[in-house]
């Protein structure tokens, strides 16, 4: 086990992550839980101290406990972890200096070309690094030596090889640390960890802590179909079996297919209780004459918390409410709450249920990232088809569907959106594309078809690529694929006669239209 005392950095999760991807096992502890009673109880082989927001020459600002320098186990310390141990150990950190953000450069301090765990850095003179401290280590403790030097950490990199103690300002975590990850690995293997712990050795360990925090209470969870709910409902039916019961809200504005897909492989492949709420025409009448985009989304919001609640209420004695919710949801919830952003769209999601139901939250997936979660569903056996599956907003079709909504459109799209999926399966593109749809425009055109006149409705293709939905760049498709999917579209679906490509990147534009 390797240990991260937690001093309360926004990246400390990301140490977390490397380690994974390092194949160790690690524990994050929050630095106030971190006693001598913890470290005798789980015998970390190796420390990691992360960053924090406080300043050591605050009095009273967090410390480690002195037990953990005495373990005689290699610790690394990260920004506020690096000044916490020169305090602890008899050096000396001042405030008041230039504050450094961003991107660093640490040169090797004379005599020094970078080994034990700086082993292989500085093959280019220098390493770029990512800083974010007011304060500064001023003065070593006693063992310690400078390794390497920048503009404003002159003892950037430090190291008391003897007791094998490291400590660095930047932070090796973050990708804007170009070999953070080899020091971090570097910092393993001196460690004597042999990377041998898996995606499936996570799965037991949550499957544990999930019957721990659960006990012997019911549990709902709100399943969308979607990649994050989905594994959330498998892994914690792993843990709890049927004391677990899954509530599917239908409202109508899935895709073809989509609602039976996923009724048949939760309740007939995985046998997990399932309720299928079709509320679809609940749904649809609340949203008529609406073309409001806020107002469509806050009226399926408010209606989806409605039904929801209706169904939990029926199943008696449920104490928890499960949801897929990500590391990546965890720090914007965190480093966003109360900011002076503004709305762009009202996300749906089921925030605020719980309080309101009584409910206490699971969170399985809490500590991971998307490709996680992707890896976690393919050790729970989830069809790689379906893990692989692009995006889908809660509000559904209804935000693909500017303008009023009607039954008809919404036919019309789905038949659109299946041709287009289709058509980007047969050419392979799928798994290079973010996200791709159809949205269907509130415009009738005029065609020609045979020798007939036709008078139906124009569509937009989008497709983007992204790596976490926040910025998205349209995809370059060739037109000869354009051409094709044109063709398909006016042939293979009654209601559309006309066929156009977003090319709007995000910003300016969104991924979804509305
Ligand atoms: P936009 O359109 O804001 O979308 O560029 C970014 C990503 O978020 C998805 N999206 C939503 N997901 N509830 C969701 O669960 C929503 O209300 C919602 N709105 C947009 C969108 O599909 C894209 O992946």
């Amino acid at each position: 086990l390797l240990l991260v005392v937690d001093f309360g950095s926004q990246v400390t999760q990301l140490i977390a992550r490397r380690l994974r991807e390092l194949n160790v096992y690690c524990e994050i502890h929050p630095y106030q839980k971190v006693t001598e009673a913890l470290l005798a109880e789980r015998a970390p082989q190796a420390v990691i101290l992360s960053g924090g927001p406080d300043s050591v020459t605050r009095p009273g600002s967090p410390r480690a406990p002195e037990a953990l320098f005495a373990m005689g186990v290699p610790v690394l310390g990260i920004c506020y972890g690096q000044q916490v141990m020169m305090v602890q150990l008899g050096g000396a950190v001042e405030g008041g200096h230039h504050a450094e953000f961003g991107r660093a450069f640490v040169e090797p301090a004379p005599g020094h070309k970078g080994d034990g765990i700086f082993h292989g850095l500085f093959a280019a003179g220098r390493e770029e690094v990512w800083m974010s401290h007011g304060d500064r280590v001023t003065r070593l403790a006693p063992g310690f030596e400078v390794i390497g030097t920048s503009g404003g950490a002159p003892l950037a990199m430090v190291a008391d090889p003897a007791r094998h103690f490291y400590a660095v300002q930047f932070h090796p975590e973050v990708h804007h640390t170009p070999n953070g990850r080899k020091l971090l690995e570097n910092f393993v293997r001196l460690a004597g960890f042999s990377g041998d712990w898996t995606m499936g050795a996570y799965r037991a360990e949550a499957v544990a802590r999930i019957r721990e925090q659960v006990g012997d209470a019911k549990v709902i969870c709100g399943l969308s179909g979607g990649v994050d709910s989905s594994v959330a409902a498998v892994l914690i039916h792993e843990a709890i079996g049927d004391q677990l019961t899954c509530v599917f809200v239908d409202h109508g504005l899935l895709r073809l297919g989509e609602a039976e897909e996923v009724v048949t492989m939760f309740r007939d492949h995985y046998n997990i209780p399932l309720i299928h709420a079709d509320e679809s025409e609940r749904f649809l009448s609340a949203l008529e004459g609406i073309s409001d985009p806020e107002t469509k989304r806050k009226t399926i919001g408010r209606l989806f918390i409605d039904v929801f609640q209706h169904y939990a209420d029926g199943i008696e004695g449920a104490a928890f409410l499960a949801q897929g919710t990500l590391y990546p949801d965890v720090i914007e919830s965190v480093s966003f709450s109360g900011g002076p952003s503004v709305t762009i769209k009202s996300h749906h999601n089921v925030g605020g249920l719980p309080e309101k139901m009584g409910l206490k939250l699971v969170e399985p997936l809490r500590e991971l990232f998307k490709d996680e979660v992707r890896a976690l569903g393919r050790e729970l056996g989830l069809p790689p088809s379906f893990i692989g599956r692009h995006p889908f907003p809660g509000p559904g079709l209804a935000i693909r569907c500017p303008g009023e909504i009607t039954r008809e459109k919404l036919e019309i799209l789905r038949r659109a959106d299946a041709v287009f999926i289709d058509q980007i399966r047969k050419h392979g593109l799928y798994d290079e594309i973010w996200q791709a749809f159809v949205a269907i425009l509130p415009v009738r055109t005029v065609g020609v078809m045979g020798d007939g006149r036709t008078y139906d409705f124009a569509c937009a293709l989008r497709a983007v690529t992204s790596v976490d939905g926040m910025t998205a760049d349209y995809y370059p498709f060739s037109h000869e694929f354009l051409s094709e999917t044109a063709t398909r579209l006016v042939g293979e679906v009654r209601g559309i006669n006309r066929v156009t490509y977003d090319i709007t990147s995000k910003p300016p534009g969104t991924i979804e239209w509305e």
